[in-house]
């Protein structure tokens, strides 16, 4: 997949009379190391979405004209700075203005949404998918401030309403880090389509019926993430669960974890969630989010902070954290004291019950895991997990196509470990 991002924080400028936006952007893969080459030029789109006059609720949809006429990126590019024009805009009365979306996209391959994404990881035998673009996101915000952070929309399926998207921020700039990636994106759409779309169950994957089983069941859940980045996977879950068909009936706890660096922007989201969920229902939400740093190097060794040591985790979750092998002995040793956690747990419970634990649930721990391979050297994962003790349950590929470059793919696996 490629992705459109804002290189620098758009700046405002004047032309005559006219009030106008510049913008900077590239348009690469998650990594950034590959800019898109496309065949044939291909269209780019500047709207903005403002706040309606009849209905607070609807969202107008206007094309702004660029300076240039026409936008197009073509093979070869890597970096396209249109400015936009926004007198528009400004004519605005202010808490209005504050609240315009401007959206970067292309006109044809636009990632927009959950069933966007899943139509080209579809294995077709009559037609070859292609690849897709995800378009980018900001908000004008007030006066001149600085626009500090661009955001990404993916629109959820089943519903034509206009604002059921789950809604994430990500850093402007040229850095790769605290980015949504491939593998996270991918295994959230599928998770999100299985949820919420009903899917006969006899061509439903193992794997995500199994993980749908298991936040459909009676208990309240716990569920960790490892090295969540922004918050696709972790944060995403969150807004999903309540349109979850049937809906449960339980608590369901979401803990994200990462490195330090990584908080400001995950809690960031976190408060972009929340705000999005409240704006939508005012009854109590199912799931409580929460964040605490983990670093793998410190969880190997059992050392977990007090959300991380004091639950029962029903399953642990991570998308593309697998790609530096150097750090492969420290997450699988993580996974492994977290299990260890587990054990602790039942065994805690059972002795504070007076009855022996017993069943699947209590004495096993699983792991979902989404992986886009980059490199032979990362198989090393599976020996790592198999010497560890963890077993494969389920194993699903999904073709993820690039335009203008090789089909790559994601994997997504759910792993146990029994007691
Ligand atoms: C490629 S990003 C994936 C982020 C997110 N899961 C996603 O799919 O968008 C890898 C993440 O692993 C985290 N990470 C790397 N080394 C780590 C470590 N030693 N302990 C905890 N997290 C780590 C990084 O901070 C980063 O957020």
């Amino acid at each position: 997949m490629h992705y459109i991002r804002l290189l620098k924080s758009p700046t405002q400028s004047r032309s005559g009379k006219k009030h106008m936006l510049d913008l900077v952007f590239t348009i690469t893969t998650d990594l950034g190391d590959s800019f898109l080459y496309p065949d044939e030029p291909i269209n780019l789109t500047i709207h903005a979405e403002i706040p309606s006059d009849s209905d607070s609720k609807k969202k107008d949809l206007v094309d702004l004209s660029l300076r240039t006429g026409k936008l197009q990126w073509r093979s070869g590019m890597r970096v396209a700075k249109p400015s936009v024009d926004i007198s528009r805009l400004m004519q605005l009365p202010s808490n209005s203005k504050s609240k315009v979306s401007i959206c970067i996209s292309t006109e044809s391959f636009s990632a927009r949404s959950v069933s966007d994404i899943l139509a080209t990881t579809a294995v077709s035998e009559e037609e070859e998918p292609a690849g897709q673009i995800m378009p980018v996101w900001i908000t004008l915000g007030h006066a001149e401030a600085e626009v500090e952070v661009s955001t990404r929309r993916l629109y959820l399926p089943g519903t034509s309403e206009q604002e059921d998207y789950v809604e994430l921020e990500e850093e402007i700039g040229e850095s790769i880090a605290r980015h949504i990636w491939d593998a996270g994106v991918i295994a959230f759409c599928a998770i999100a389509e299985s949820w919420i779309l009903p899917m006969p169950t006899d061509t439903e994957p193992s794997g995500l019926k199994s993980l749908k089983k298991l936040f459909a069941g009676p208990k309240p859940i716990n569920v960790l993430e490892l090295g969540c980045g922004v918050g696709i996977l972790g944060g995403g879950l969150s807004a999903v669960i309540p349109r979850m068909r049937p809906p449960p009936s339980r608590r369901c706890t979401i803990l994200m974890t990462d490195l330090e660096g990584a908080e400001s922007r995950t809690r960031s989201n976190m408060s972009r969630l929340l705000q999005a969920r409240r704006a939508k229902s005012s009854s109590s939400p199912p799931v409580k989010l929460l964040y605490e740093n983990l670093d793998w190097e410190q969880g190997r060794k059992g050392e977990f902070d007090f959300e991380t040591q004091n639950h029962r985790w029903d399953l642990v979750m991570l998308s593309d954290c697998t790609y530096n092998v150097d750090m492969l002995p420290a997450l699988v040793e993580t996974l492994s004291a977290l299990h260890t956690s587990n054990m602790a747990h039942a065994a805690a419970s059972s002795s504070s019950s007076g009855e022996a634990s017993s069943g699947e649930q209590l004495l096993s721990t699983k792991v979902f895991l989404a992986t886009k391979p980059r490199h032979a050297s990362e198989e090393a994962l599976f020996d790592l997990l198999s010497q560890e003790g963890w077993t494969e349950l389920h194993r699903q590929t999904l073709p993820l196509p690039v335009l203008g470059a090789e089909t790559q793919s994601v994997e997504l696996y759910l792993y146990e470990k029994l007691q």
